[in-house]
């Protein structure tokens, strides 16, 4: 789907999908592609919403125009300044040199520093409207949703928020773009991987643009990337609420890494056991496998997280370490951490995830595990003790 849709009255989308980019940031895969949606307002004025990453200016252009012809593009609305959705400004302004653009105050340091841009700027605080004839915008500051500048636009009339990356998702939206036409299921697993990549750190704030948005009557939910919600909009801003509150299942996720299967099987044992205690969703899942992006996609929902890692050069397995680091960044809480490390001729790896539990603060189950090369008949049966333990916790509401 290529060509622009009528999402709303007077409302078009006119974004672009983008199956040529493997990484989203450079680190995400993106197996599905993605959309970069970006709306055009037709009344007395015309204004679009957020626009495309740069090489895909050429169809936006062509969209916009065929949907105005003659007449001018107003106002661009600038919901957020991440290049995937501002990369195309500075052409936009040159296409429309009397356009003005519409942000916060830090929109326009941002927009200074990528692109130069200082004029013909209408800066607007939160709650502050614009405008355009029948249709009335009004500004919400949602900061940290991604970035500090990050805002969110409501459409007085046609109930449209446009959310900017708040309830987005991986995924290019080609053959139909409304919750109603896709596969809602793909969608719902691709954005979670999204949300939990992408805003899961800054959760607190999702969660605090919820509440303030939840009080508007959305009929639409128009995020910047992903299906546009129109039959059950309320279900995605449920999804992000939970979400962003870390309300986790009674599920476990067991990241480990293994150079010669004797970390492996500390984690099979971990995992084993605390399937046979009844835990139903354990998700084995390892680093030089699979790819982090699908690991904290799906560990995400776990109330239970065991890292097992061997010693590597004295230190963590690297691609352990990289994971480590991830997660220590996501600020995790409802949660019940397991450990196990393995090492040959030096210590290092437990020690190091040790240090990831203190950091986090994430409440340790007994016991940690150190198995010296390969695993001893006493080492698996602590990882078993583990795993019981593990599948007991998931029973009780973490303490955070
Ligand atoms: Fe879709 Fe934070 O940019």
């Amino acid at each position: 789907m290529a060509d622009k849709v009528q999402i709303a009255q007077d409302t078009w989308w006119v974004g672009a999908n983008d199956y040529d980019t493997h990484r989203f940031e450079a680190i995400w895969p993106l197996p599905g592609g993605i959309s970069y949606n970006s709306f055009l307002i037709k009344d007395e004025k015309t204004a679009l919403i957020d626009a495309v990453k740069g090489a895909f200016l050429p169809g936006l252009l062509e969209r916009i125009k065929a949907l105005l012809g003659e007449r001018p593009l107003d106002y661009v609305v600038v919901n957020h300044m991440e290049p995937d959705h501002s990369g195309a400004l500075a052409v936009i302004r040159e296409s429309f040199p009397d356009v003005v653009i519409v942000g916060n105050k830090k929109t326009a340091n941002l927009l200074e520093a990528f692109f130069g841009i200082t004029q013909r700027l209408k800066i607007v605080d939160d709650n502050e409207a614009l405008n355009l004839g029948r249709h009335n915008l009004r500004f919400f500051l949602t900061p940290m949703v991604h970035w500090p500048e990050t805002m969110m636009t409501f459409d007085e009339l046609s109930g449209v928020l446009f959310s900017g990356d708040a309830f987005g998702g991986f995924g290019a939206v080609a053959d139909g773009i409304f919750d109603d036409q896709v596969e809602t299921s793909y969608f719902e697993r691709e954005i979670l991987r999204y949300f939990s990549n992408i805003i899961a750190k800054y959760g607190d704030f999702v969660n605090k643009a919820i509440v303030r948005v939840s009080q508007l009557p959305i009929k639409v939910v128009a995020s910047t990337h992903g299906p546009i919600w129109r039959d059950r909009p309320g279900d995605i801003i449920d999804h992000y609420a939970r979400w962003s509150r870390q309300e986790t299942e009674p599920q476990l996720a067991v990241i480990y890494a293994s150079m010669y299967g004797n970390t492996r099987r500390l984690a099979e044992a971990v995992a084993s056991a605390a399937s046979r205690e009844g835990v139903k969703t354990v998700r084995v899942m390892d680093v030089s496998r699979m790819e982090p992006s699908f690991i904290i996609s799906d560990m995400w929902t776990c109330r239970g997280l065991v890292l097992a890692s061997p010693t590597y050069n004295t230190r963590l397995f690297p691609l352990m370490a990289s994971m480590v680091d991830m997660l220590q960044n996501m600020k995790l809480k409802n949660r019940f951490l397991g450990l196990a490390g393995t090492y040959g001729w030096s210590k290092g790896a437990l020690a190091a995830l040790l240090e990831f539990a203190k950091i986090t603060k994430l409440p340790l189950v007994a016991p940690t595990i150190e198995a010296h090369c390969a695993p001893t008949r006493q080492d698996l049966d602590q990882c078993d003790q583990l795993g019981r333990e593990m599948a007991r916790a998931l029973t009780q509401p973490p303490n955070r």
